[in-house]
């Protein structure tokens, strides 16, 4: 990362239609609450492909726009070698998700490959569960890390840049 450009941070997940966009409206709207706007680019891919081009799960975009986020905009991609160089900061949902991450990372990758949480810094969790398999209120305990992780996470961000 150059100085001046803008922090790239990729949200990524299993299908890209649960856990990272959500991550991605989440965490958009904490930084333009913060008037950071300009400070970062921010996006979310999949390790799988199975939803390429689909939005956001139906049950992951009721959860989120029952709090305020609005994810209609997103579509499904595959995550792609070409976004070590995209990005600062590429956080990962689960281990799954980071192993998978790890094998794609090329050598010499000069930011940050982690779990999103543990990016975060949260002391409560390491991973967002997958929610994909499960009921409404997997779907709101993956809004409700996420908040929080996003909260931190920008906080973290916001020290370490000096934004
Ligand atoms: P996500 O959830 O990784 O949070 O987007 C999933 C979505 C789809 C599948 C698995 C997880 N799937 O197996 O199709």
């Amino acid at each position: 990362m150059s100085a001046g450009a803008p922090i790239g941070v990729l949200f990524v997940c299993l299908g890209n239609i649960c856990r990272s966009p959500t991550a991605e409206g989440v965490f958009a709207a904490r930084v333009a609450a913060a008037g950071l706007g300009p400070h970062f680019r921010i996006d979310s891919a999949g390790t799988g492909d199975w939803h390429l081009g689909k939005p956001p799960d139906p049950r992951t975009r009721r959860a989120a726009t029952a709090r305020g986020y609005d994810l209609e905009t997103l579509r499904a991609r595959r995550v792609e070698p070409a976004d070590f160089h995209r990005f600062d900061y590429i956080l990962a949902m689960d281990s799954a998700n980071l192993r998978d991450l790890e094998r794609l990372r090329p050598a010499g990758f000069p930011g940050r490959l982690d779990l999103f949480l543990r990016a975060a810094g949260l002391a409560a969790a390491l991973e967002v569960p997958d929610p994909y398999g499960g009921d409404a209120g997997h779907f709101e305990q993956v809004l409700d890390l996420i908040e929080q992780g996003a909260e931190q996470l920008l906080a973290a961000l916001r020290a370490r840049h000096g934004i």
